[in-house]
């Protein structure tokens, strides 16, 4: 279905995603982590082609969508829908006109301009909204919803454009525990009912392990680790988190966190700024 070879993205003088190989033969639930800096964002980037590689080839169903430019582009972009940490939703607009968004790659421009959209579209949007749950704030403005409820906004519009695979970058980092278990469990239906592919960049190993079916482990942007949550050992995932992780060996709830990912984060803007 979904083959990468050889994906490498470079910025400079460094490689974000070195060599990376994957494939997806059927419909899967797939988590990747890995600490700050590890490339899966690029990763995920170059997979949508919001980022284009340096090296390598990304072939879905035999096609190579790698080199696609503009209307074959934007229909790759359709069929692999992404969603992010901090939703991307308009906040000022209402909730089923920033759902019926996802179908902006199909539709005149003049049609998008005005806000016309066909009734079939928007009665499908609002099918999709209650699907997830938040259909009664469809008339609401966007920036009115809690973060959970702005991520399911995010993923309804990913779903109006029937993506065969959904890229979600961090989708519950911003969120509280409730939240996050509401916004993966959607994530897992998503994938369990539809048959569709979903690939998350997760920052906890818990949550890759509860949800996913394979887990992707990266570090300085090559693939570590490719295997099921329960070859996931604390040994694998030290290697993966490298020295500076905390861990607890406690399966159920392995906490690791990538030390203090806000202080990494300013360090790398500082050494970039330099
Ligand atoms: N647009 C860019 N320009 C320059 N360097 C970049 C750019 N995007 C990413 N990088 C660099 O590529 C590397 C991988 O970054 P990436 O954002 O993919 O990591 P990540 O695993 O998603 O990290 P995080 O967990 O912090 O989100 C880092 O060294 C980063 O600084
Ligand atoms: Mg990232």
């Amino acid at each position: 279905m979904l083959t990468i070879e050889a994906l490498t993205r470079r910025f400079g003088r460094n490689t974000a995603v070195d060599s990376v190989s994957l494939s997806v033969d059927r419909p899967a639930m797939i988590g990747i982590i890995g600490r700050s800096g590890a490339g899966k964002s690029t990763l995920l980037r170059m997979m949508n082609r919001l980022t284009d590689a340096t090296s390598g080839q990304i072939v879905f169903e035999g096609r190579d969508v790698t080199a696609l430019k503009g209307a074959g582009k934007r229909a790759w972009q359709s069929q692999c829908a992404m969603i992010f940490q901090q939703f991307n939703l308009v906040p000022r607009m209402d909730v089923v006109s920033n759902v019926l968004h996802g179908t902006l790659n199909r539709r005149p421009v003049l049609a998008t301009m005005f806000n016309l959209y066909p009734d079939a579209d928007i009665h499908r949007a609002i099918g999709i909204l209650d699907r997830l749950g938040i259909a009664e704030h469809a008339p609401k403005r966007a920036e009115a919803l809690s973060g959970g409820q702005q991520q399911r906004v995010a993923i309804a519009r990913a779903l109006m454009q029937d993506p065969r695979i959904i890229l979600a970058d961090e989708p519950i980092a911003s969120l509280d525990p409730m939240n996050a278990q509401i916004v993966m469990d959607a994530l897992r239906r998503i994938h369990e009912e539809d048959g569709r592919t979903v690939i998350a960049n997760l920052h906890t190993l818990d949550t890759a392990r509860r949800y996913c079916d394979r887990v992707v482990g990266m570090l300085h942007g090559r693939v570590v680790f490719d295997g099921t949550p329960e070859q996931l050992t604390t040994g694998v995932a030290r290697d993966i988190y490298g020295a500076d992780a905390s861990f607890t060996e406690d399966s159920t709830s392995t906490a690791i966190e990538t030390l203090d990912r806000g202080t990494v984060r300013a360090l790398r803007e500082a050494e970039a700024a330099v």
